[in-house]
C-alpha cells in the first residue's frame, strides 16, 4: 500500500476511484458531485455510499478529527478493496484545520487497515487496491505547506508500518515464534538499520546476572530464554535516553497454575509488549528521532513440566528482592522484575515498560484501552495528553497505600499475587514498582496493553488478531518530545 501526496486539485489527478468525505452532513460542498442521486438512494450524508458507475465513494464523517479520519480511511479501504481497482484519490478540506497530522492520520488509516494475517491461508485474497493519492486541493501554500503535509504522509507511513511490523510478530504462531525466533528477528532488524545495534543474551548470561525470576518462568520450556537488547543511537547528539522494556512471553500457558482452555487460547499474544518495543525502535530509526532509544525484551515461554517452577517457590530476583510465587500464571511481572532491574543499569531519563500483564485490565478498562500506571502523576498526565492524537486510548490508574498492602508476603519480601481479587492491574503495577530504584521512580511508566493488544473481533481500523498496541502512542509521544526540545 502506497500513499502519495499531490499538490494538485483533486480533478487534476487521475485515479480509478474517488473518495469524498461528507463532513457533518454538509451536502453542498464542492467536492460532492452526485447530490442528485442521493435522494433516490436515501443517502443523507452519513455512512458509506458507493457509486460504481460514477466511480465515487462517499463517506460521512462527523468532524475532521485525526482518529475519525483514520476510521473513515479504513471504511473507504474495506469498501473498495474487493473491487478491481488499483488507485483511489481523496482531497483534504478547507474547514478542517489541516495540519501535518491530518495527512499522517489519513495515511495511517489506509496502511493500518491494509494489514491482514493470511500467512497460513492456502488461498490468499489478492487486493488490487494499493495506491492512494491525497490531494491538497483546498489546501494551498497559504494554509499548510506541501513539504509539511508530505512529512505527515511520510511519518504516518513509518508509524503505521512499525505498527504492522509488531502485529506480524504477535500473530505468528507459538510453534514458530519462539524466543530464539524473536532474537533472530531483532538481529535482522539491527542488520537493516545502520543506527540500531543488537545484543542477544542467553541462559548463561541470565544465570550470571542472577535473573532467577526470569529463569524460573522459563524452566519448563524446551526453548531457551533470551534477553534481547536493541539500541538506537541518533545521528546528532542525543537529548535523552529512553528505555522501553517489553514482556516477551512467546506463549503463556499459565504454568502449573494452568490456564483454563478458553483463557489459554490467544496467549501467543503475550509477546505483544516485546513486539511493540521492537516496532517502536524500528519506527524511531526511520523517523530519525533525536533520542538514544533502547528496547529491552525478556523472551521466554511459560510452560508446564516436571521441572516447572511452582506455587510456593520463593525466588531471589536480580535486585535481591525475594518473591513468593503464589500463582505461576502471574509470570509476566517476574520476567519484568529482572528485566526492569537490568534496564536501570543503563540510566534511563525515561523508562517505559509494555506488557499484556493482567486480565484485570481487560475487565476494568475494556478491550480498547491501555492502562497507564506509575508514580509520577504529572508525567502520566503529560504523556496521556501527548499521545491523544495517536488514536490509542489510555486510562490512568493510581497506586495507593491500601493496594500496596496487598502484595505483601508473610514469608518473602513480596508476593507475585495480590491478597484481593480486586484491583489486579494496579497491584501488578505496584509489584513492578518494587523493582524500580528510588532515582527512577519518577521516570518510570508501565503500560498494561492486555486489552487492545489482540482482537478476536475487529474494531475501528484494527483487523482480527494483533493490533500493535502501544507502537503508535509511543512514536507520537517521542515525536512530540522531539518538537518540545526544539530538535525536530
Ligand atoms: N498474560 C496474562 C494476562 C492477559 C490476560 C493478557 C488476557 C492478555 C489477555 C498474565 O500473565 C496473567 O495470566 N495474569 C493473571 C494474573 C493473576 C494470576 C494474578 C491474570 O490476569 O489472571
Ligand atoms: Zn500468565
Ligand atoms: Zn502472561
Amino acid at each position: 500500500m502506497k500513499v502519495e501526496l499531490f499538490d494538485k486539485k483533486i480533478d487534476d489527478i487521475s485515479a480509478d476511484f474517488e473518495a469524498i468525505l461528507i463532513v457533518n452532513k454538509d451536502l453542498d460542498h464542492k467536492f460532492i458531485k452526485d447530490k442528485d442521486k442521493f435522494d433516490v438512494l436515501n443517502y443523507k450524508g452519513d455512512g458509506i455510499l458507493v457509486l460504481p458507475e460514477s466511480k465515487r465513494i462517499y463517506v460521512g464523517i462527523k468532524e475532521i478529527e485525526y482518529d475519525k479520519l483514520r476510521l473513515a480511511m479504513s471504511k473507504i479501504y474495506h469498501a473498495l478493496k474487493n473491487y478491481n481497482i488499483k488507485s483511489v484519490k481523496i482531497a483534504t478540506y478547507k474547514n478542517s484545520n489541516c495540519t501535518k497530522k491530518t495527512y499522517q492520520a489519513m495515511t495511517e488509516g489506509f496502511i493500518l487497515s491494509s494489514y491482514e494475517f493470511d500467512k497460513y491461508k492456502s488461498e490468499k485474497t489478492k487486493y488490487n487496491l494499493n495506491e492512494i493519492y491525497i490531494s491538497t486541493d483546498e489546501y494551498s501554500d497559504k494554509t499548510i505547506k506541501f513539504e509539511k503535509a508530505n512529512l505527515g504522509v511520510k511519518q504516518g507511513d513509518i508509524i503505521a508500518r512499525a505498527t504492522n511490523f509488531a502485529k506480524k510478530g504477535v500473530n505468528e504462531i507459538p510453534e514458530i515464534y519462539t524466543p530464539k525466533k524473536m532474537a533472530e528477528e531483532a538481529e535482522i532488524l539491527a542488520s537493516r538499520y545502520e543506527r540500531i545495534e543488537c545484543k542477544i543474551h542467553g541462559k548463561n548470561f541470565l544465570q550470571k546476572e542472577n535473573m532467577n525470576a526470569f529463569l524460573a518462568v522459563n524452566r519448563a520450556s524446551v526453548h531457551e530464554p533470551y534477553l534481547i537488547h536493541l539500541k538506537y543511537t541518533p545521528k546528532k547528539e542525543s537529548k535523552k535516553r529512553v528505555i522501553f522494556v517489553g514482556k516477551g512471553l512467546t506463549y503463556d500457558s499459565g504454568g502449573l497454575s494452568l490456564k483454563p482452555s478458553d483463557y489459554m487460547l490467544t496467549m501467543k499474544c503475550d509477546k505483544s509488549g516485546a513486539m511493540a518495543v521492537m516496532g517502536i525502535i524500528k519506527g524511531a530509526a526511520e523517523l530519525e528521532l533525536p533520542f538514544e532509544i533502547h528496547s529491552i525484551i525478556g523472551a521466554t515461554e511459560n510452560m508446564i513440566g516436571g521441572n516447572a517452577y511452582k506455587p510456593d517457590d520463593i525466588l531471589i530476583t536480580r535486585s535481591g528482592v525475594s518473591v513468593e510465587v503464589r500463582n505461576t500464571d502471574a509470570e509476566g511481572r517476574l520476567v519484568l522484575a529482572d528485566v526492569l532491574s537490568y534496564a536501570q543499569d543503563f540510566k534511563p531519563d525515561l523508562l517505559i515498560d509494555m506488557a499484556t500483564l493482567t486480565g484485570a485490565c481487560v475487565v476494568g478498562l475494556g478491550e480498547f484501552t491501555i492502562g497507564l500506571l506509575g508514580n509520577n502523576e504529572e508525567l502520566k498526565k503529560e504523556y496521556k495528553d501527548q499521545i491523544k492524537d495517536s488514536g490509542e486510548l489510555m486510562t490512568i490508574l493510581e497506586f495507593n497505600d491500601y493496594l500496596r498492602e496487598l502484595v505483601k508476603s508473610k514469608i518473602a519480601d513480596i508476593s507475585n499475587t495480590s491478597a484481593s481479587r480486586y484491583g489486579g492491574t494496579t497491584t501488578a503495577g505496584i509489584f513492578l514498582d518494587h523493582f524500580i530504584k528510588n532515582e527512577y521512580k519518577d521516570k518510570w511508566m508501565h503500560l498494561d496493553i492486555a486489552g487492545p493488544a489482540y482482537l478476536e473481533k475487529s474494531w475501528g481500523y484494527n483487523n482480527y488478531g494483533a493490533t500493535g498496541a502501544g507502537v503508535r502512542a509511543n512514536l507520537y509521544y517521542l515525536l512530540g518530545l522531539s518538537k518540545e526540545c526544539g530538535c525536530e
